[in-house]
């Protein structure tokens, strides 16, 4: 800035007022920190520390009179003092137990410190269930399950006293209650207060757990607050137990009905205009995600602070469409809300609660169009309303409106998520979250790749059982078969094993030389596994017809030197019965079809020449096969110059190719190269695998594994070990192009894939 410009500027504020801003003493040994407004008052400085380590105090704000406010210990309850209290990054630790019914802990201490152990053992007579073992994890949070030394005698198992818990009540049959509080008052109480047993022999409810108030939830935790719930594990040690339907713990996702997605973004004072920015990035991800299914959605994006700004209503014809939310959704600002920084909660809630009101009476109360929404609502905050009341009036006018007392749980799901480094109220952040047999709807995460993965475990695909394509589950804590479901694995000669992709729910996509040398008669003895092999998930199909490319000839050019040649490598298996769609069978998209280019969200007068402009234009294209282990590997397809230079290497491999003079006489235009700047080479039993590649959270298959200079897989026989390559081997990898092959699969798919003009 010039100096005129500076003094100018100055000038504007006024006299008073400029020179107003709180002391820059702030400092945190071995942390960071961020302020929301600068140094100025309104400002909110929040304190950051690394992992295992927590920030004391949490947070400062910059009142008008240009001091800051530091939040009061509460063991200090009535202690001020007007000097600044040093930031400090503190160790974190786990919460002690209490008591142990029926048994014995050790070690016995105040506090455990992160990594610590905690071990439980039964007395005689009584069956531990939960984790004998349990360790202190960075968040301060105790891995594992509540142990409890059950003896089956009652209606309801004991439902223990969780680590920091202390319980009141000790009988559980049919109607008994039993209530719970923290053993600190510096713990908080997430889950519920007050459980009973009820006559299915479940209590209600979900687990009580105290927890330090700084604790954070890492994504994995999820999939076990979600998935495996309490009464599950109840159900799996005592099978008269009947697992509980837990419906409307999740999202569902299905062809039928309608699904309302209302995502509310906290812009108040306590969240600084960084953790905004988290909120507003982990509700891209969430609206690119829950659009990628093809269902029948509408998005509203709501930001609050004292006052609720709505930015997309459902009742806006452009909610359903993934464009317009995402032009909506970047149009929000942090800024919306500087006049009025309260967090009103309650109003954010009854805004969706008048929005629904208004959908009703368009739609009519009665009508099945209205009765079939599903509601589901995202609330990112943290949780500090401090304006308009308890939320909880608004929930149960909400609850009201959608009849979801009259047996209708799976039609509204609630979930809380603090997100960033934020300083989030627990306590208010559970008493959002819906509560429901056994679960959590209430998460504090750190960054918007953490919402992500959470929102994956929150989405129920089980209802998702037409063959929409490239469908696969984007979770880390996702198996193998899950995350690749169209991959299959077949056997046509004895030794070795070929892959293969479902690309409907009866075709499957390989390779042609899988079949070089094999008995076509013995057709009837081949086994297609489709499904996760080593599990009730996998399945067999025989094969009832087989198309193998004709011009496919692995001899065609030996007289000119060329030992193996593989144009033509493609082959088709029509399997003898059509597979059951699952979250772990599913087809890939093949590029150039309708259903591939509704997945890529293209206009419907796209062209198979867009698909390949779109999938493949970059000079390297980041993609993946799968390992025989199941593994997801990673390659570099590379098109243009960086083609030209990836397949020459064959001219240097003399071995195979005595006196090449023209590369493409091997490397024809039907392959794809990889294999430069470790890339992964796929072996030998991966041939006829997928080459795929991730757009928009759905899967395409560009290409298919045919063959290459170096099999990192040769002569070893454990899956799980890929040699690297030795000095001089250059491994480069072929991949037939599904765009070169067109014609051919146009011809044997027809009726089976809808395909666009070429
Ligand atoms: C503090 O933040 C800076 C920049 O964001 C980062 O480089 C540094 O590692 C952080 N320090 C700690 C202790 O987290
Ligand atoms: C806790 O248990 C795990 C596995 O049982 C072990 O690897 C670890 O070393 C133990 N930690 C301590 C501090 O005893
Ligand atoms: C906040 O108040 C200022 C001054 O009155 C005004 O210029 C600004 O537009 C207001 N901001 C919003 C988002 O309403
Ligand atoms: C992904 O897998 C997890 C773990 O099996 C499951 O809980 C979740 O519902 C799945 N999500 C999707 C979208 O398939
Ligand atoms: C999820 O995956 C992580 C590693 O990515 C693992 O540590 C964790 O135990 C898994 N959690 C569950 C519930 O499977
Ligand atoms: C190399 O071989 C390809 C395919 O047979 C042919 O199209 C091309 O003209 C040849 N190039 C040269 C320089 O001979």
């Amino acid at each position: 800035m010039a100096p005129l410009l500076a003094l100018l500027a100055l000038l504007q504020l006024g006299p008073g007022l400029a020179a107003l801003s709180c002391p820059q003493n702030v400092n945190i040994v071995g942390g960071n920190f961020t302020l929301s407004r600068g140094w100025a008052p309104g400002s909110v400085l929040i304190y950051s520390c690394p992992l295992g380590r927590y920030p004391s105090p949490a947070w400062r704000e910059c009142q008008s009179n240009g001091q800051w406010q530091t939040p009061r210990a509460s063991s200090l309850p009535t202690l001020r003092s007007s000097r600044l209290a040093k930031a400090v990054c503190k160790p974190v630790r786990c919460p002690a137990p209490t008591s142990f019914e029926n048994g014995i802990y050790i070690p016995r201490l105040g506090s455990y410190p992160v990594g610590g152990n905690l071990s439980f053992e039964c007395e005689h007579g009584f069956t531990l269930r939960g984790s004998p073992v349990r360790y202190c994890r960075p968040n301060g949070v105790w891995d594992g399950e509540t142990a409890v030394c059950d003896n089956g005698a009652s209606h309801c198992p004991n439902p223990g006293i969780s680590v920091g818990t202390m319980r009141t009540g000790s009988s559980f049959d049919l109607g008994d209650k039993v209530s719970y509080r923290c053993s600190s008052t510096n713990l908080v109480l997430t889950g519920s207060v007050e459980r009973e047993c009820l006559s299915n022999g479940v209590w209600s409810g979900s687990e009580p757990i105290c927890r330090q108030p700084y604790s954070y939830d890492f994504p994995e935790d999820v999939a076990s607050a979600l998935g495996t719930s309490f009464t599950h594990l109840l159900g799996a040690t005592n099978p008269i137990q009947k697992r509980t339907e837990n419906l409307g713990r999740k999202i569902q996702i299905q062809r039928s009905g309608h699904l309302n997605l209302y995502l509310l973004l906290d812009a108040s004072q306590s969240v600084s205009e960084k953790d905004f920015n988290i909120f507003k990035e982990s509700a891209f991800l969430m609206v690119d995600r829950i659009f990628s299914f093809e269902i029948k959605v509408s998005v509203a994006i709501i930001t609050f602070a004292s006052r609720p700004k709505i930015i997309m209503s459902v009742l806006n014809e452009r909610s359903q469409n993934v464009m317009e939310v995402m032009d909506s959704l970047d149009s929000v600002c942090y800024k919306d809300h500087e006049n009025a920084t309260g967090t009103n909660t309650y109003e954010a809630l009854n805004s969706v609660y008048l929005m629904m009101n208004n959908q009703m009476d368009r739609l009519g109360m009665e009508t099945s169009a209205w009765q079939e929404i599903r509601h589901a609502i995202i609330l990112l905050t943290d949780g500090k309303s401090n304006m308009g009341g308890s939320p909880k009036p608004a929930v149960d006018n909400i609850r009201e409106i959608l009849g979801i007392s009259r047996n209708r749980n799976d039609y509204l799901d609630i979930y809380a998520i603090g997100v960033g480094k934020l300083d989030v109220d627990w306590k208010e952040l559970n008493e959002l979250g819906s509560k429901k047999d056994g679960e959590r709807h209430a998460f504090i995460l750190q960054d918007a790749k953490a919402v992500q993965q959470v929102f994956e475990h929150i989405l129920d695909v089980s209802k998702l059982t037409d063959t929409i394509c490239g469908v696969g589950n984007m979770s880390v804590n996702a198996s193998d078969q899950e995350r690749t479901p169209w991959q299959v694995t077949f056997k046509p000669k004895s030794k070795e094993t070929c892959q293969g992709s479902l690309i409907s729910d009866q075709w499957v996509l390989t390779a042609a030389h899988c079949f070089h040398d094999a008995q076509m008669e013995d057709r009837h003895l081949w086994r297609v596994i489709v499904g996760d092999p080593t599990s009730h998930h996998g399945k067999e199909f025989h094969v009832e017809e087989v198309l193998v490319a004709p011009g496919f000839n692995v001899h065609a050019k030996q007289s000119q030197g060329i030992s193996e040649f593989y144009a033509d490598d493609i082959a088709l298996l029509k399997l003898s019965q059509r597979v059951k769609m699952s979250s772990h069978a599913r087809p890939i998209c093949l590029p150039c079809t309708v259903g591939a280019n509704m997945a890529l969200r293209r206009s419907p007068g796209s062209t198979c020449k867009d698909h390949e402009t779109e999938l493949l234009s970059q000079q390297k294209v980041p993609a993946h096969f799968v390992a025989l282990n199941g593994n997801r590997m990673n390659i570099n397809l590379r098109t243009g110059p960086e083609r030209t230079s990836c397949i020459e290497a064959v001219s240097q491999n003399k071995g195979s190719f005595p006196g090449l003079t023209n590369v493409s006489e091997v490397v024809t235009d039907q392959f794809l190269c990889s294999g430069m700047e470790g890339d992964d080479s796929p072996c030998k039993g991966e041939s006829g695998g997928a080459v795929f590649l991730e757009r928009r959270y759905r899967f395409f298959q560009v290409g298919l594994v045919s063959w290459g200079l170096f099999d990192p897989c040769h002569g070893s026989s454990n899956k799980n070990l890929r040699r690297k390559p030795p000095h001089g081997v250059v491994p480069r990898d072929f991949h037939i192009s599904l765009f070169r092959l067109q014609p051919w699969l146009r011809q044997h798919l027809d009726g089976v894939l809808d395909f666009l003009p070429l």
